[in-house]
């Protein structure tokens, strides 16, 4: 079976009025005992595919840490824009995009044309960190994106392929460059899974950060959320720097998400926001933007500091960046840039095919202005979903910016966060051919993530399935 999403044109219009029709609710696919063959798919060399063997054998070989993989058992074989066609035929709205990285959804077809162009140029795959025409046109790309307050005078480090290893080299960047080692970072924080990282996380299990509220309005610290509470959030913050007895000695930055993802999908407060600059700026204290899962238009805005107008010193970067592909680089301001030559290196830093593809995506994000269509799909998708609210006690809070949503369902007794139901959610989702994730302190938000080349129709479907699959999934835990 094709899918049947064809070549894009233009932000809006580039998948047809079509959505796969959704698949009839059905219990999850479960890995059937060996020898229990369902009837083999197009593999997509041609070969014939045996999902429930595959499913198995990654059961048997992978390691327990797996993740997606758990809660989506599912054989991929072609995907395009928002579907994704499993094995056995049957295919997927895929609102986990990647979590976060397709910004133009599944190969789309400038990404395609961009890696293919690479690919028959005869160009070197593997440069290390040598100069390529490839690198220069990335390169250049980013910096017109960027704030241009920050392009001015910036300085770009390619580092290892991941985000979190973007953020590893942010922190040592501000370590080197202020002499300091500690660190500021927020409660909820996900920073990903490399040692700096995990500590400057809020589920680090061992703090060696300072941790400073992140406000939030459903469960504010201070009990008051809204402004107020954001301005408490701050006063905090500002409280414990400057207490010569608070405990905190001068840190080397400070680590913040402009909307936090995995956290729960909790935006800054764009007052809160300018506050952190002002806080650090004030003290010299270089802020880091983790914007890992929030740049490239994902919030409606190109990155998500444009919304409050913040101008961090070092912005981290990698998902999206790397149109699909694994990329990741720290900007920063020059007069950070003190490090020594091979301070910080990496033998994969060179990815020319991901550099190629992450040109096109930045160009074309930028080119058919998809941080505008986000802010504008967002909000219309916001609203539904407050609408679904009012009508389903079990949905304690609809938030959000841009095409990153998150629905935290709850227990209506109690308002406590309802895990387990959220999990009945994602599962009612996906039989009904939708795939979404789960965020949150507890893990009881379910999160939207869309491509930003989301049309109005997919959109209705998306938000369809997620409303058809609630009551279920209420039904199901009862
Ligand atoms: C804000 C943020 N920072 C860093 C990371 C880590 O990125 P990676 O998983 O590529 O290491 C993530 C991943 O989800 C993220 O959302």
């Amino acid at each position: 079976m094709a899918v049947t999403e064809p070549a894009a044109a233009a932000a809006g219009t580039e998948i047809p009025p079509q959505v796969p029709p959704p698949v009839p609710p059905q219990a999850a696919p479960q890995v059937p005992p060996q020898g229990n063959r369902a009837p083999a798919t197009g593999g997509p060399g041609g070969g014939s595919v045996v999902p429930e063997g595959i499913l198995r054998r990654q059961a048997q070989r992978e390691s327990a840490a797996r993740t997606y993989a758990r809660s989506l058992p599912i054989v991929p074989v072609r995907a395009r824009g928002l579907t994704i066609e499993g094995a056995d035929g049957r295919r997927y709205l895929d609102c986990l995009s990647g979590a976060g990285t397709l910004a133009l959804g599944h190969n789309h077809p400038v990404v395609l044309e961009a890696i293919r162009g690479v690919l028959d140029s005869g160009a070197p795959l593997h440069v290390l960190d040598l100069a390529t025409p490839v690198k220069d046109a990335f390169t250049t790309e980013l910096f017109a994106n960027l704030p241009p307050a920050l392009a001015t005078d910036a300085r770009i480090q390619f580092c290892g392929p991941a985000g979190t290893d973007a953020v590893e080299a942010a922190l040592k960047l501000v370590r080197t460059a202020t002499g300091r080692s500690g660190l500021l970072a927020f409660t909820g924080a996900y920073h990903g899974m490399s040692a700096g990282a995990l500590d400057a996380s809020g589920g680090a299990p061992e703090v060696r950060v300072t941790r400073l509220p992140y406000p939030q309005d459903l469960r504010c610290p201070f009990g008051v959320g809204g402004p107020e509470g954001a301005e408490l959030s701050a006063r905090w913050t500002e409280n414990l720097l400057d207490d010569p007895k608070g405990g905190v000695p001068a840190p080397a930055g400070m680590i913040v998400e402009p909307v936090q993802g995995e956290g729960g999908v909790l935006p800054a407060p764009d007052a809160w926001l300018r506050r952190m600059r002002e806080i650090t700026e004030a003290r010299g204290i270089p802020l880091i933007a983790d914007e890992v899962q929030t740049g490239v238009g994902r919030t409606g805005a190109f990155w998500g500091v444009d919304h409050a107008g913040v101008v961090p010193d070092v912005m981290v970067l990698s998902k999206a960046i790397g149109g699909s592909l694994p990329l990741a680089v720290i900007v920063y301001r020059a007069d950070l840039d003190v490090w020594t030559p091979g301070a910080h290196a990496g033998t994969f830093r060179g990815n020319q095919l991901a550099m190629a593809a992450g040109t096109a995506t930045l160009a074309f994000v930028r080119e058919n202005r998809l941080a505008e269509r986000a802010a504008v799909l967002g909000e219309r998708m916001l609203a539904a979903l407050q609408g679904l609210a009012c009508s389903h006690p079990c949905i304690g809070d609809v938030r959000g910016r841009g095409l990153m949503i998150g629905v935290e369902l709850v227990d209506p007794d109690t308002g406590a966060a309802a895990p387990a139901l959220a999990a009945a959610v994602r599962q009612e989702c996906l039989d009904r051919g939708l795939i979404v994730e789960l965020g949150g302190r507890h893990g009881a938000v379910v999160r939207l993530l869309p491509p930003l080349t989301l049309t109005d129709e997919q959109a209705a479907a998306v938000l369809d399935r997620l409303a058809d699959a609630i009551p279920a999934a209420v039904r199901r835990t009862h």
